[in-house]
């Protein structure tokens, strides 16, 4: 109520990229990742759940694009998650498309961004990922680098598998972007059986080979997705990531003349709930893979929802900016 009717409407009336940075420093101050827990500590009857090897110890996590360089995990578990995903990470630093990039589209509920994979590169990653302290399950979310053309794209996944590895539970390989060109053709099973077996390739030469998923978009036609669920049980993959934001203008309330002046970018927030559940629907149709679901969770029987189509955990991104922090909490509950 207090976020709703007061916070919201406040934070709202500034730009959302400045808010995003503005929360996370707040997140990170001082004495905050002590007082979260305290705050947001909540009795549940989630009991922790094992899968791929992972014991969760609720299925409620933080989907990626929020901490996209790993700086604010401890902070981040404090709001009850029971995994945070980081990224998405590339093995170089990259400044993401020219701002404005983050859009609020309040009468749909949802959010519009072309970030563009912005991020300080896998070092810079690594560094802050060392001085986390809580024993969150973090989840390293990776892509490759604008620069780096499609046939090349599976040594930049490979860089940040390596990278990474040490300090991350589980991988998703990001192919499902609308805001790198030309990535979601890396959805195309060829290259995605590359880009696969280039990462498993390194991941079998760990002590303990690591969980890898891999995150899909919701714009593919349910043809393209049987044929990834179909790849991904050849390949042995741990699950996957449905979904990721949609390019999707249909069904909007949002005025057509304001979206066109916001321009591209990948929707995410209420409208995508639909779909991203049917996609979830389909994956679970066709074998037994685990999947973490998302998209459009805006309430618990959103959650419900995907827990019901078959999702064995979920992420939330949109619904934690409309809610606020203690959504979590009101999820778990
Ligand atoms: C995202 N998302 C995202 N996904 C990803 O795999 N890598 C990324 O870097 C980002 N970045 C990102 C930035 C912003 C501002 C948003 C809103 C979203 C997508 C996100 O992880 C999730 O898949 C979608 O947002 C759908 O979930 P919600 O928001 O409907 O709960």
């Amino acid at each position: 109520m207090l976020y709703k009717n007061f916070i919201r409407p406040l934070l709202f009336k500034f730009d959302p990229e400045q808010v995003h940075r503005a929360t996370l420093r707040m997140m990170t101050l001082p004495g905050m990742a002590r007082c979260l827990p305290l705050l947001f500590h909540t009795k549940t009857t989630c009991k922790p759940r094992t899968l791929f090897g992972l014991t969760f110890k609720n299925p409620i996590g933080l989907a990626a694009g929020f901490d996209k360089e790993g700086a604010h995990i401890d902070a981040l578990a404090g709001l009850g998650f029971g995994f945070v995903e980081i990224g998405t990470v590339t093995p170089l630093r990259q400044p993401g498309n020219p701002r404005p990039r983050l859009f609020r589209l309040p009468a749909d509920r949802a959010i519009l961004n072309r970030m563009g994979f912005n991020n300080n590169g896998a070092p810079a990653v690594v560094d802050n990922l060392r001085k986390r302290r809580t024993p969150v399950i973090v989840g390293g979310n990776i892509g490759k680098n604008k620069i780096t053309p499609n046939e090349k794209a599976a040594d930049d996944y490979r860089k940040g598998f390596v990278q990474l590895a040490p300090y991350v539970d589980y991988f998703v390989i990001n192919v499902s972007s609308p805001n790198t060109p030309n990535l979601r053709d890396l959805q195309d099973t060829g290259y995605l059986s590359e880009i696969i077996d280039t990462v498993q390739n390194e991941n079998q030469r760990l002590p303990r080979a690591k969980p890898l998923l891999v995150k899909i978009a919701p714009d593919l036609s349910d043809r393209q997705i049987e044929a990834i669920v179909d790849l991904a049980m050849k390949k042995a993959l741990d699950g996957l990531v449905a979904t990721n934001t949609t390019i999707s203008r249909s069904a909007l309330n949002t005025d057509r003349a304001i979206l066109e002046q916001l321009g591209s970018g990948g929707i995410s927030g209420a409208p995508l709930r639909k779909r991203s559940t049917e996609v979830i629907r389909l994956i679970k149709s066709r074998g037994t893979l685990p999947v973490i679901g998302v998209g459009g969770i805006m309430n618990a029987e959103d959650a419900l929802e995907k827990i019901e189509a078959g999702a064995d955990l979920i992420q939330i991104y949109s619904g934690l900016i409309y809610n606020g922090p203690m959504f979590v909490k009101r999820l778990l509950r």
